[in-house]
């Protein structure tokens, strides 16, 4: 047997051995928590003690460094990786808080599928809606996990409609409550109709004491609660609220567990959700839609760029999602956009502000390659037969300033920092093709303005002087529809160096009523992606 032959051989199982995904959930949620318990259950960590000096982890930059230095556990800035079940799961850190940006939404495209996680008492917030559409676009299968069921809470059957009125996936409990928020005895398996009675270890530390009981015994002892519960599940039986396989991995119907990271109730039947129910790495469709085999020769894109603003390593990481094939540390690469060699020397797997070099990695793993400035993100990168994955979706800004540099004899660092930046997708420039030659930069969080003015003092001698600009919203559109825009008042077209025309709105009901008035205009907010080309 040839090598060729043997190494084809070993990529199909390791990638069916792999669960990527990510969590999408607003601030407060738990993402950090269940993150945290996930270790736990998985075996990577022995404990997880109550987590101390919160307060200090509300003002890091970065949630999983953070938990790191908290914990002193190896969590990765970007991407999380453990085996639990002889399955090797890759958890993908969707930047929270302070650091939302675009790349939140760029880690997504490097995910197979989605953890939404929802505060009982607090149903869907706008952060999770904004990552949801995200995987609405792809189509990403998605998993909801109701959590901070031991506080009180809403009625969980009035969160199912919340869900599917606001955004249009169709929960199908997995798992039922026994007992209300606040008094949380269990769920009922919906699987085979037992109850599983949780009882709470001091602060969480190891896992959750779990007993399993049939329904006949539940009724007796849960008493109230438990008829209560069964009606609800009678009801989600009438209504089809049932676990459907295809819907789910086409992004149409979501798996519902309930539990309290806290406690660590529910947080078994997640995990092993992800191992049984969510979709291991699969061949992925290039840019002409072909799939990608997933034992054809390596092949991978850049879905996110971190430059340290550390200015002791001032260098820069790309991450690369394998889509198929194996790396091996070392090999040489084509970049696909110049079609010039690209060495990997310097791989690494990120544990925070540490680094592991990684030697081997299967698709669905993500890796880091160290100093690597000539890669932009969407960049794809390939052995053998050229292949070129399609670009990954940006999605509308929100945020607005226009910029210029403090001291002019300076103009031509700064210009060569703003070309930079902007390559790196650090915020989107936006020009006026035909007026004020003041460009305008757009972004999702605030903390991309910080990281650019940041940057382009630090790294390229320009101070930039930021002025927030009167927009609120923005739209991708064409050259027709600009041409009618340019008689509304409070809309202004702009061009990205990539030709996408975007128009920007001066309030968000002047953006609703062009909407309403002109359904037939093109105003989309997805600004670039597979679907919209
Ligand atoms: P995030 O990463 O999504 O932002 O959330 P994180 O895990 O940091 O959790 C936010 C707060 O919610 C934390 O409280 C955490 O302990 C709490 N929490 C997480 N999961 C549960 C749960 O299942 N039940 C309960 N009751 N609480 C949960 P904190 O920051 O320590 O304090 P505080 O915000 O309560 O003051």
């Amino acid at each position: 047997m040839s090598l060729a032959v043997a190494t084809e051989v070993a990529v199909s199982p390791e990638a069916s051995r792999r669960r990527t995904f990510a969590i999408i959930s607003h601030p407060d949620a738990g993402k950090t928590t269940l993150t945290e318990k996930f270790l736990l259950y998985a075996g990577a960590v022995a404990e997880a003690g109550a987590v101390k000096a919160r307060a200090g982890r509300r003002r890091a930059t970065s949630d999983w460094m953070a938990l790191e230095q908290e914990r002193g556990v190896s969590i990765t800035s970007t991407v999380l990786q453990f085996t639990y079940r002889d399955h090797v799961v890759n958890l993908l850190d969707t930047p929270g808080h302070r650091d939302f940006s675009e790349d939140t939404y760029r880690v997504l495209s490097a995910a197979d599928a989605a953890i939404m996680v929802l505060d009982v008492a607090k149903g869907i917030e706008a952060q999770t809606l904004k990552l949801f559409e995200v995987c609405r676009t792809r189509s990403l299968p998605v998993l909801t996990f109701f959590n901070k069921y031991d506080r009180p809470g809403r009625d969980p059957l009035e969160l199912l409609d919340e869900i599917e009125a606001q955004i249009g996936l169709r929960p199908t409990p997995v798992t039922w409550p026994v007992g209300i928020p606040g008094d949380f005895r269990g769920v009922i398996d919906r699987r085979d109709g037992s109850f599983i009675r949780y009882r709470r270890t001091a602060h969480g530390a190891t896992t959750a004491l779990e007993e399993r009981m049939d329904a006949q015994r539940a009724a007796v002892e849960e008493g109230e609660a438990w008829r209560v519960a069964r009606e609800a599940t009678e009801l989600l039986d009438e209504v089809g609220a049932t676990l459907q396989l295809d819907s789910f991995l086409a992004g149409e119907s979501s798996p519902l567990f309930v539990g309290s990271a806290l406690t660590n109730f529910g947080v078994r039947h997640l995990l092993d959700a992800i191992v049984d129910l969510a979709p291991s790495a699969r061949p992925r469709a290039d840019d002409a839609g072909v799939l990608r085999p997933l034992d054809a020769p390596f092949s991978g894109f850049v879905f996110k760029i971190q430059a340290n603003m550390d200015p002791a390593h001032r260098d820069h990481v790309a991450f690369v999602r394998v889509c198929s094939g194996r790396f091996v540390r070392g090999m040489t690469l084509v970049h696909g956009p110049s079609g010039r060699p690209f060495s990997t020397k310097y791989a690494a797997s990120m544990f925070g502000s540490a680094r592991d070099t990684i030697d081997v990695a299967y698709p669905g793993d993500a890796i880091g390659l160290v100093n690597a400035s000539g890669l932009q993100i969407g960049d794809t990168l390939y052995e053998g037969e050229p292949v070129a994955y399609p670009p990954i979706a940006t999605f509308a800004p929100e945020l607005f300033a226009s910029v210029r540099p403090r001291d002019t004899a300076r103009h031509k660092q700064f210009h060569r920092g703003l070309a930079q930046l902007e390559r790196e997708g650090v915020v989107q420039v936006l020009r006026d093709p035909d007026g004020d030659p003041t460009p305008v930069l757009a972004a999702v969080g605030a903390m991309q303005f910080e990281v650019f003015v940041h940057r382009l003092a630090d790294e390229f001698g320009a101070e930039a002087e930021l002025v927030p600009a009167p927009y609120k919203a923005a739209r991708r559109t064409d050259r027709a529809t600009s041409e009618h825009l340019r008689a509304v008042p409070g809309v202004r077209t702009l061009a990205r160096a990539d030709g996408t025309l975007l128009a920007l709105f001066d309030s968000p009901y002047r953006l609703q009523r062009v909407e309403q008035d002109h359904p037939e205009w093109c105003l989309d907010p997805v600004l670039q992606g597979p679907e919209s080309g």
